[in-house]
């Protein structure tokens, strides 16, 4: 787990140095050794470290009031300074690999990135408006958005219908005919990038860049360059250890694996023999597996909580072993987000990531006495907004030209404690929604919006242009609009 100890912080160049000079130990061809991967540098390429902004150690003591640890254990805390911790996240803007422009059309037309299909005339006539209008060109490229998914733009597979007017708008139809630079922050998880923003494009009937797209696990890329063997957890079928892969995680294990090498390993889990054929099998009593990755909501927690706990209380994370010490040599777990909640096409909202998590810290909490740390990226956690940053830039230089971030950046989510919280830390402009998690009164008491609570996302996207472009600005671009008669001649004469 990159982070530092309560004695001896060093940088993470003093780190990769001293483990330069440690050097790494052999190949794990067979799967028996252990393979040290060096701690990336700071130089320049590597990975960033971004001190954690939420405490790694377990919340679960405050849900366990009923359960008793012996008196011994209950001072036991681990060794790490949980202020010490950094997550790693990509220095720029993902690789080619997990590149690619989703249009919800699939004509073939030629298409620009994060734009609809081109129209010459309208393309023509919005480059003149936009030539007069120079002001308002200005503050249109001076402002951005990031939106929430769930609860904000769809509800599980089903639209919000305001969601899709809202894009619109910021995809050109507007009296400028311009992009309003906009990327999707979301905490959803389990499918690799592409796949998920071809699904969305189809929903929101609006193109989705993978270039514009964060979800909760895509930061976590970073991790990669810092463990070679990592246990996978959550998302349907197989689909998490294709995301690792194109993360570039060198050996994933997910716990079918386990399963179909040890079935005694989870008693109450019924495998199927096509989950058998699917798996890879090995002697995981020989295989030291690095660190826990939860990118997804669990699809069966007793086997998934059962694995994960056998592999915290493991010595240095293989199974068929038992730590004496569970703190010492427990290997690090991290997981792609925190919602306690998520809401979905049910009723009221589901169960997601963060009650997984309380329930695997109140069970390591009731078995070792010990507080279970841990590192959760995804909204409201800073290193996920930092990163936000390096999208949102390299999206204004595709777009604009202009690698550089806007200064109104508003954040449009329906969940207080992950957008709001988030956004209101990071100094962006936050905007409540009433059509997700939230169904409060004017505001949100622990966490409001500091723009205000809206009905739906189209009402916070307009209120927004107009408080950044004007009160009169117009949210559809006219086709029938003459330029010679808003501008000068110079500008008439060039459409003529
Ligand atoms: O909480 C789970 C996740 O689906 C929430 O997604 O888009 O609301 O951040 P989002
Ligand atoms: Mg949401």
């Amino acid at each position: 787990m990159p982070m530092f100890e309560d004695q001896d912080i060093l940088s993470a160049s003093e780190q990769a140095d001293i483990q330069a000079k440690k050097g790494t130990s052999a190949s794990h061809s067979n799967g028996t050794d252990h393979v040290q991967l060096p701690i990336p540098g700071d130089d320049g390429e590597g990975p960033i470290e971004v001190p954690a902004s939420k405490s790694s150690i377990s919340e679960a003591s405050k849900y366990m009031h009923n359960l008793s640890v012996s008196p011994s254990m209950k001072e036991r805390r681990s060794s790490r300074n949980s202020f010490g911790t950094s997550l790693p996240i990509p220095r720029s803007k993902r690789q080619s690999r997990l590149s690619s422009v989703h249009y919800p059309a699939e004509d073939g037309r030629p298409t620009r990135p994060g734009m609809p299909p081109i129209q010459p005339t309208r393309a023509i006539l919005a480059s003149q408006v936009q030539s007069i209008e120079v002001d308002k060109v200005k503050k249109a490229k001076n402002m951005a958005f990031a939106f929430d998914i769930d609860g904000v733009l769809v509800h599980g597979d089903r639209l919000i219908p305001e969601g899709q007017r809202a894009l619109e708008i910021l995809n050109g139809d507007n009296e400028l005919g311009i992009k309003i630079p906009h990327i999707f922050l979301t905490n959803g998880s389990g499918k690799p990038e592409k796949a998920r923003c071809e699904q969305l494009a189809k929903i929101l009937h609006n193109p989705v860049n993978t270039e514009q797209f964060i979800q909760s696990h895509t930061p976590m890329s970073a991790l990669a360059e810092y463990y070679n063997t990592v246990l996978v957890v959550g998302g349907e079928g197989y689909k998490c250890r294709e995301v690792a892969e194109q993360y570039g995680f060198k050996d994933i294990v997910v716990p079918n694996d386990i399963v179909a090498s040890d079935a005694s390993i989870a008693p109450y889990r019924v495998f199927t023999p096509e989950e058998r054929a699917s798996s890879r099998p090995r002697d995981f009593t020989k295989v030291k597996i690095e660190a826990i990755m939860v990118f997804s909501d669990s699809r069966d927690y007793a086997t998934d909580m059962q694995i994960i706990m056998d592999l915290l209380r493991s010595e240095n994370g293989q199974l068929g072993t038992m730590a004496k010490d569970p703190v010492s040599q427990r290997i690090p777990i991290y997981f792609s987000q925190g919602d306690l909640l998520c809401p979905t096409e049910h009723w009221t909202p589901r169960m997601s990531q963060g009650a997984f998590r309380i329930g695997l810290e109140a069970m390591y909490k009731a078995l070792t006495g010990a507080d279970l740390e841990r590192v959760v990226y995804g909204k409201p956690e800073t290193a996920t907004y930092k990163y936000a940053d390096e999208v949102l830039t390299s999206w204004m230089d595709q777009l604009h030209g202009e690698e550089k971030l806007p200064e109104n950046i508003y954040m449009i989510g329906d969940n207080p404690a992950s957008d709001i919280i988030g956004g209101n830390m990071y100094g962006w402009n936050t905007c409540l929604v009433r059509t997700g998690v939230f169904q409060g009164g004017d505001n949100d008491e622990n966490n409001p919006a500091n723009f205000g609570v809206f009905p739906n996302v189209l009402e916070a996207v307009q209120t927004a242009l107009k408080k950044e472009l004007g009160e009169d600005f117009k949210t559809h671009f006219d086709e029938t609009i003459n330029p010679v008669l808003h501008g000068d001649k110079a500008d008439a004469a060039a459409i003529i």
